[in-house]
C-alpha cells in the first residue's frame, strides 16, 4: 500500500517536541509490577486482579498512572498489524476512541468534513474538537473536495466510516484518499463494522481498496467479540493520543481481561477464516432470499438493511418476525433519516443455512399478512 498523505499529521512531531521541552510529555513507563509497591492505583478493594482466567480483571487506573499492562501493548501491536499501520492506541470503546481522537487532533480554526451518516461518536468527537464541521452528503466525494477547496482553515480532516452500519454502504475510499492528499487533509476512517469480516483476511475495506488512511479506527466489540477499540496510524499519532485524548488520559484503562479477549478475538479471526467465509456466505444467502421475495436490501455484505419506510410499520414488522422466532430490530429516526425506518438484519458465522431459511420464511409470512414496505 502506498503510504501517501502522511504529511497531514506532520504537525504532531513539533507539537510532541514542544510538550517534551516543557516536561509535559507522558511516555509509557513499564508497569511497576512486582518490583514496586503500588500507591497509585484506584483498585481500592484489591478486586481488579481477582480470579480471572487469563489476565487481571481491571486495570485499576488510567494507563498513564498505573493501569498499563503488557496485554495492552500486545493488543495495540496486533491491531496496528491488522490494519497495516505503524502503531495504535487502545481505548475502552469505539465511542471513546472517536471522541478522544477527533478532539485531540483538531481544534478551533480547523475544518472537519464529515459524511452525513457518520456514527454519533464521530459527530460528537467533531463537536467536542471545536473545529468547524461541514457535513457532506452521504458518499459524495465531490462534496468533500468542494468543502476542502473552499479553504479558510488551519488543518483539515475528512472523516468517514468504511462500511456504514445502517446502510451497508462503502464510500469511494480511493477517491477520498486522493482528495485528502491533494489538500493535505487528514484521512480518518472508522472501520468498526468492516474489520474482521470484510477485505483481504478481514483486514477491512481500506486494505481492500489499497488505501492507507492517516487514522484508522477499529472496535473489538463487534466482529472480535470483546469490547474496546483502537486508533491506528503513525507512531507520533499514538504518542499524541496517549497525551491528549481525554477519553483515554482521564479514564481507567481497558480491563486487561477484556484486552486479552480482544487479542484472542483478532487471533482467532485470523486463524479461522471459515468464520468470515460463513458470515459472507450466509449474508449472500439471506440477501438472495429477500430479493426473491421482492425486497431490495440496501448495500452489500453482512449488514442487510430492509427499508420499510414508516416507523410504526417497521416496529410491526419486527414484532411479526419475532412471533416467528426471528429477532431483528426496527431502526427508526433519529438513528436513520425520516421515512427510512428499517429492519436491519446482521448475519454472522453462527447462522446455519436452516437459520437463513427460517428468517426468509418468516419474512415471506409477514409479507403474506400484508406487511407494507417501501421499494427497498
Ligand atoms: C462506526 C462506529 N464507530 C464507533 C462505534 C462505537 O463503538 P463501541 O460500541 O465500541 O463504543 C460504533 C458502534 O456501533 C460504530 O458503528
Amino acid at each position: 500500500v502506498k503510504q501517501e498523505g502522511r504529511s497531514a499529521l506532520a504537525f504532531l512531531v513539533p507539537a510532541i517536541r514542544e510538550a517534551e521541552q516543557q516536561g509535559l510529555l507522558r511516555v509509557r513507563t513499564p508497569p511497576g509490577g512486582e518490583r514496586l509497591l503500588c500507591f497509585c492505583s484506584n483498585d481500592y478493594l484489591n478486586l481488579a486482579g481477582r480470579n480471572a482466567p487469563h489476565a487481571a480483571c481491571g486495570a485499576g487506573s488510567s494507563r498513564l498512572v498505573s493501569g498499563d499492562r503488557p496485554v495492552h501493548g500486545q493488543l495495540e501491536e496486533a491491531a496496528a498489524a491488522l490494519v497495516g499501520q505503524e502503531s495504535s492506541l487502545v481505548f475502552t470503546s469505539g465511542y471513546a476512541a472517536n471522541v478522544g481522537a477527533l478532539s485531540a487532533l483538531m481544534g478551533a480554526g480547523d475544518l472537519i468534513v464529515s459524511d452525513e451518516r457518520n456514527h454519533a461518536s464521530i459527530i460528537d468527537g467533531a463537536r467536542l474538537s471545536r473545529a468547524r464541521v461541514k457535513v457532506a452528503p452521504h458518499l459524495e466525494a465531490e462534496a468533500v473536495e468542494q468543502a476542502l477547496r473552499e479553504g479558510g482553515y488551519r488543518r483539515a480532516l475528512v472523516a468517514t466510516e468504511s462500511y456504514f452500519s445502517m446502510d451497508a454502504e462503502t464510500p469511494d475510499l480511493r477517491a477520498l484518499r486522493a482528495i485528502c492528499n491533494a489538500h493535505n487533509a487528514i484521512f480518518y476512517v472508522d472501520e468498526a463494522h468492516a474489520l474482521g469480516v470484510l477485505g483481504p483476511e478481514g483486514r477491512g475495506l481500506c486494505a481492500d481498496a489499497g488505501v492507507l488512511p492517516d487514522v484508522a479506527v477499529g472496535t473489538f466489540g463487534k466482529a472480535f467479540g470483546a469490547a474496546g477499540a483502537f486508533v491506528s496510524g503513525c507512531a507520533p499519532l499514538a504518542t499524541w493520543l496517549w497525551n491528549r485524548a481525554r477519553s483515554f488520559v482521564f479514564s481507567t484503562g481497558l480491563a486487561p481481561m477484556v484486552a486479552a479477549a480482544a487479542l484472542s478475538g483478532i487471533e482467532c479471526a485470523g486463524r479461522e477464516p471459515v468464520r468470515r467465509e460463513t458470515a459472507r456466505l450466509r449474508a449472500d444467502q439471506l440477501r438472495k432470499r429477500l430479493e426473491a421475495l421482492g425486497i431490495r436490501p440496501r448495500g452489500s455484505g453482512h449488514i442487510i438493511p430492509w427499508i420499510i419506510g414508516d416507523p410504526s410499520a417497521a416496529v410491526e414488522a419486527a414484532a411479526a418476525l419475532a412471533s416467528r422466532g426471528i429477532d431483528v430490530r426496527a431502526i427508526r429516526p433519529p438513528s436513520v433519516e425520516r421515512g427510512t425506518a428499517r429492519l436491519r438484519f446482521t448475519v454472522g458465522a453462527a447462522h446455519t443455512e436452516s437459520d437463513i431459511d427460517k428468517a426468509a420464511e418468516a419474512v415471506a409470512w409477514a409479507l403474506g399478512r400484508g406487511l407494507s414496505c417501501a421499494a427497498g
